[in-house]
């Protein structure tokens, strides 16, 4: 069956009280749509776990830094809600934009130092949009428990963050990243690459398995650096954004591997931004 969509705070509300009452727990797992088995692996992991299970899809203009990317960010509501359906999710909430960011909303919310680098240096403002939505979301539902993807690791650990920063009752929990068989990291962003470029995609993962495996035969990165730069633009891609070696807990800047270092990237090709992060 396809999960009820709601659309108003209030009814959604309406509906978790009722859960409260029974003494059921709550999952959420925040989206912005277009699901691949990503999304669908933080729905089981959430199904698993709670008794209840909202999924939300909002596709946040705060977080978005360039007004095209906005315009160009796949609406896939129907589809969406039939790939939940054999999740067995209980509710999906799909506010309408004013239930989020009613007349007059004035705040922001920003989570220092975490969002200073990686994607924050190139997306200004992208993780304030993000720490405000989630935080709504997180009191909107008041879920229990909330998953994300570490496909987005920077965002797990900023909203993980906020989370503790102000004393949402919710536990954040991380689950790994789903990738096609070639490696390329599941992303909505995918369905945007042209045929000829999702041929040359999954070269990012590659030379980042590479890079990951001389790290942890003890390689420094300002040793293995330039070399894997070069690979990636030689497949095709345009920019790198970056390509860090960083501390998975406070995100700082790393040249030799340490337990719980993670590898992480940013590049564009053909105008489409990918990321991927990896623990060394
Ligand atoms: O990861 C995403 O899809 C978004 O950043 C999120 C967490 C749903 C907030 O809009």
């Amino acid at each position: 069956m396809i999960a009820p969509i709601v659309r108003s705070l209030a009814a959604l509300r309406e509906q978790t009280a009722l859960w409260r009452k029974a003494d059921e727990t709550i999952g959420v797992v925040p989206t912005m749509g277009a699901l691949h088995q990503g999304h669908l692996s933080l729905a089981r992991a959430a199904r698993a776990k709670c008794d209840r299970v909202i999924v939300t899809i909002f596709v946040n203009p705060k977080q978005f830094n360039d007004p095209d990317d906005l315009k160009n960010y796949p609406r896939t509501e129907q589809q969406d809600a039939r790939k939940l359906e054999s999740i067995g999710v209980d509710l999906i909430y799909v506010p309408d934009p004013d239930q989020i960011y009613p007349d007059g909303f004035a705040t922001t919310v920003s989570v220092a130092g975490l969002t200073d680098m990686l994607c924050g240096e190139s997306r200004p403002g992208h993780f304030d949009g993000v720490a405000t939505v989630v935080s709504k979301l997180f009191t909107q539902t008041s879920a229990d428990f909330a998953f994300f993807g570490e496909k987005d690791y920077q965002q797990l650990q900023i909203v993980r963050r906020m989370a503790r920063d102000l004393d949402i009752p919710i536990e954040v929990i991380g689950c790994p990243t789903i990738r096609e068989e070639d490696g390329l990291a599941m992303s909505s962003r995918n369905l945007l690459l042209s045929d000829r470029s999702r041929v040359y995609a999954p070269i990012l993962a590659e030379v980042m398995e590479d890079m990951r495996e001389k790290l942890a035969a003890g390689d420094a990165m300002s040793e293995i650096r330039e070399d894997a730069q070069a690979r990636i633009m030689a497949a095709g891609f345009n920019e790198i954004d970056y390509l860090e070696l960083r501390d998975g807990g406070d995100l700082s800047l790393l040249d030799k591997t340490k337990p719980d270092a993670r590898l992480f990237a940013a590049a564009w090709l053909a105008g489409v931004r990918l990321i991927d992060n990896v623990a060394v």
